[in-house]
């Protein structure tokens, strides 16, 4: 890339050249969040994939994000900037071996948490995101029998909202596993007013704790409507930029992992940069694509979802 371009400028224009849309999740780097159209969580953004009318969709977000928009908008290309920029918690969940364990509980109904496959989705009745899966459970019988998967943290913490006992697949996300207990009681004696917010990802431990627990729009939300000028935020450091930008007079703490790595970053999340931005709506690869058999099956349980959290 010519150092002297302004990549703001020239994914602009690119923009407007190919009717494209720019759809960013708030674990990206500040520039990407900034140039983005549309910034939100997992719910928002497939929302927003369903009714785009631009030609191109640019998913700033990881491959499961990107495949879901695919599944939602099949006649639109759907560019990932890093197609290497996958999830830890998708991954958890080998669809071949999903399928045995599914074989094991055939009156269950499959609940699956959005960070999953394509192939993951196909083989389920509803999919979830972690601000609406508490409302889907909530939608089904008292009776009915479930299966939630790959997210163990997510559906442990359904299971204890909801009262209902569900058989969970496993899985956990690598970046909301890592915050430290200790660490964190350490740092609320030092802000004794802040209040820590976290995402359902974490553990139970880090749950407990907690003074809000909601997804990345729910605890941004939350960051800006409490009147509280200290937070303590456990979930992905992206987040922060929205949050500080919202409230330039707050004070938003990253909370504390329980390793000496400095920083709670995704680091499939942060694999997208703005110059690989720029170049994938340049050449018009990397493009995400989802096998026809696939979408087919895997439209229906994420519909599913949108309807229920219409
Ligand atoms: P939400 O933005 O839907 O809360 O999801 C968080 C996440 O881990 C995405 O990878
Ligand atoms: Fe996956 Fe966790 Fe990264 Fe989200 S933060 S993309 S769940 S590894």
């Amino acid at each position: 890339i010519d150092p002297s371009l302004d990549l703001f400028d020239e994914i602009e224009k690119l923009k407007k050249e190919k009717n494209a849309v720019i759809l960013a999740h708030y674990y990206q780097e500040p520039d990407i969040q900034d140039i983005a159209d549309y910034i939100g969580d997992s719910l928002g953004l497939s929302q927003q994939a369903a009714k785009t009318d631009a030609d191109v969709i640019v998913f700033a977000g990881v491959h499961f994000m990107a495949e879901t928009a695919k599944i939602l908008s099949p006649t639109k290309k759907v560019l990932l900037p890093d197609v290497k920029a996958g999830c830890s918690l998708a991954d958890s969940c080998p669809p071949h071996l999903f399928k045995k364990f599914k074989e094991k509980y055939p009156d269950h109904l499959v609940i699956t948490y959005v960070n999953c496959t394509a192939e993951l989705k196909a083989m389920s009745d509803i999919v979830c995101t972690s601000s609406n899966a508490v409302q889907i459970v909530e939608s089904l019988p008292k009776d009915q029998k479930i299966i939630f998967g790959p997210d163990k943290n997510l559906g442990a913490y359904v299971a204890k909202k909801t009262g209902r006992d569900l058989v969970l697949w496993n899985g956990a996300c690598m970046v909301h596993e890592i915050f430290s207990r200790e660490k964190i009681i350490r740092l609320k004696e030092r802000y004794p007013g802040a209040k820590l917010l976290a995402h359902p990802e974490c553990e139970d431990v880090i749950l407990q704790m907690a003074d809000y627990i909601g997804s990345t729009t729910g605890i941004l939300k939350y960051a800006s409507k409490n009147p509280g000028s200290e937070f303590i935020v456990a979930t992905e450091a992206g987040i922060l930029h929205q949050m500080q930008k919202e409230n330039p007079d707050k004070t938003f703490i990253p909370a504390p992992p329980n390793n000496n790595c400095a920083c709670n970053d995704c680091p499939h999340m942060k694999r997208n940069t703005l110059e690989k931005l720029y170049l994938c709506l340049k050449n018009g690869y990397p493009e995400v694509t989802v096998p026809q058999d696939i979408i087919a099956k895997a439209v229906k349980p994420i519909e599913r979802m949108l309807e229920i959290s219409a």
